[in-house]
């Protein structure tokens, strides 16, 4: 496969010798510059620059990735990590010291985009003065705008889609050689290939693992179909087989992620019917028999996570597992987007409000003490204020314990782009700032309720600096910051703590004086040298907290 070019110049083909011999092939193309076309100039200019990075004169190339957006994003971005490392490239923390600035995005709502796009503009300035810097756009909006992209913002090398990742490093190279503006965004639908992010993932307690990507759902307000691609899924014997790798290599927790979560299926039909499946069920998947499956196969896992789910395959089978596998955490984000039947409708989501409730309900019936988080859009088109209130009498009656909230933000080529965009933006505002008001009224009489009570957490990393804390989460999803660890080696084990005071979205907890006496010695490290790399905090890729502050 070649990559396909961005620049459609008079000559489609890119010779070796332009390869090669950048500076001489620019000599020879010195006519396009006559060319009008403002990618052929484009491409004459980046005949004439010099090779961008450091392989002339053999110095390990740096590289810098700054994410946007969703675990999905943090996910590709330690999948691009992984590549680039093992093609011999070292992380850098500061883009201007970095060979390769990496920035993956995200489009879901228009402000993420605007944010990248206005990153763009300041490294491209930066690039005026340092022309070596290579410049990379991946993730959604590269999918989504492709070659616009090198129209929309100048400076960028290379617009690369969320399928592409495993292509970096070869990218990387044909820029160094002096390569024009390359747009590699291909869906990989015949083959899917899903890269592991071992080496990262398994220095941390905590790991997230892709069983799915795309969605064959079509939400009205939704762009993910259109920069995801459809679903394609991962077989169960190899995410059994990373799982029990990365358990092997002492991570405790896993997420498994995929935009739907909830609706996988095992190509390689390895799975048993799950106990409470129905075959004749639309909404039915094998989900509850992979969750089934990792329980059985992987029994050295310690809690066992997924997102997002769709509410349409929460079913019965689903319900079953989370009331038969104790390894699967008592916490489910649900997204639910609206509380109003007639907005659920018209933002495509084939459910109503009374069969979410349902099967929350159901879900709740088994497990009385699962917390439920959700996400919301305020100000789709058409919501009145009647709507609005319907949804915080949800939130209210589902008694969620946090949520992402999101203002309605139209987007390319979704189906609600017909619909007029007609709650001002104010109102918008104001639905927002009133429905995180009832989320933490929710979830502050919560976690105000479990002062004084006994926790079981799971340690991710040390606290906020200079506190000699350590935090984690209880299999709720709450955020625990334990004191009273002093010189205690806690990160990744499971310790008992006594809830000592509700924050605004955490706990103060004390360890127990059972597990302090059962608690490591912290090792006594031998001084880094200057410049070794950083090593990342566990807790740094987390991105849900029980409470999203900011929306739209
Ligand atoms: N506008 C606002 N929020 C959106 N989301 C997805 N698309 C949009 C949009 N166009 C929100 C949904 C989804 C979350 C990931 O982002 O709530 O669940």
């Amino acid at each position: 496969m070649h990559a396909r070019r961005a620049c459609k110049g008079p000559r489609a083909a890119w010779t070796t010798e332009e390869r090669l011999f950048p500076a001489t092939a620019a000599i020879i193309a010195a006519p396009l510059a006559r060319c009008n076309s403002h990618e052929s100039k484009k491409r004459v200019r980046a005949l004439a620059a010099p090779p961008p990075f450091c392989y002339m004169s053999g110095a390990m190339p740096r590289y810098a990735i700054t994410t946007f957006g969703c675990q999905m994003n943090v996910h590709d971005s330690e999948r691009m990590h992984e590549v680039l490392r093992h093609a011999g490239y070292t992380e850098s923390d500061d883009p201007r010291a970095a060979d390769v600035v990496v920035l993956n995005t995200c489009s879901v709502r228009e402000k993420a985009e605007q944010k990248l796009l206005s990153e763009v503009g300041r490294l491209a300035k930066w690039k005026q003065t340092h022309p070596e810097m290579v410049l990379v756009v991946a993730g959604c909006v590269a999918q989504q705008e492709g070659e616009r992209l090198l129209t929309r913002s100048s400076g960028i090398d290379l617009v690369l889609g969320p399928d592409n990742i495993p292509e970096l490093p070869r990218l990387l190279d044909d820029i160094g050689l002096g390569a024009p503006p390359l747009v590699r965004t291909v869906f990989d639908l015949e083959a899917p290939r899903f890269l592991t992010a071992l080496s990262v993932a398994a220095s941390a307690p905590t790991a997230f693992v892709t069983i799915m990507k795309g969605c064959n759902e079509r939400c009205s307000f939704c762009i993910v179909p259109y920069t995801r691609g459809p679903e394609r899924y991962r077989p169960s014997a190899e995410l059994v087989a990373e799982i029990a790798g990365l358990v092997e290599a002492g991570v405790r927790e896993v997420t498994l992620l995929g935009q739907t979560v909830n609706s996988y299926r095992d190509p390689s039909s390895e799975l048993l019917r799950a106990p409470g499946a129905s075959p004749d069920d639309p909404d039915e998947s094998e989900f509850a028999a992979l969750l089934r499956r990792i329980a059985a196969e992987v029994p050295g896992l310690v809690r066992l996570r997924y997102t997002s789910p769709h509410p349409r395959h929460l079913t019965p089978s689903l319900i079953e597992a989370h009331a038969d596998l104790s390894v699967l955490a008592r916490h489910v984000h649900l997204p639910v987007q609206s509380g109003s039947d007639r907005i659920l409708k018209r933002m495509i989501r084939r459910y109503t409000r009374a069969e979410y409730v349902a099967r929350v309900g159901s879900l709740v019936a088994r497990l009385p003490d699962l917390s439920l988080s959700t996400d919301i859009i305020v100000g789709f088109p058409g919501e009145t204020e009647d709507d609005f209130a319907a949804t915080l009498s949800l939130v209210r009656e589902v008694g969620f314990r946090g949520l992402f909230g999101f203002k309605y933000s139209q987007r390319p080529y979704t189906p609600a782009r017909k619909l007029a965009d007609d709650v001002p933006e104010a109102e918008k505002s104001e639905r927002l700032a009133r429905l995180f008001e009832v989320s933490e009224e929710l979830l502050g009489a919560h976690l105000q309720g479990l002062v004084g009570s006994r926790q079981r957490v799971l340690v991710e990393g040390a606290g906020k600096e200079g506190t000699n804390a350590w935090s984690g989460r209880t299999e709720r999803n709450e955020i625990v910051h334990v004191a009273g660890a002093e010189g205690l080696d806690l990160r990744g084990t499971i310790v008992e703590v006594v809830i000592t005071r509700a924050n605004k979205h955490s706990l103060q907890a004390e360890l127990s004086d059972e597990a302090r006496a059962a608690a490591k010695p912290l090792p006594v490290v031998p001084a880094a040298p200057v410049d070794a790399p950083k090593p990342r905090a566990a807790g740094e890729r987390r991105s849900l907290p029980i409470v999203a502050a900011g929306g739209g």
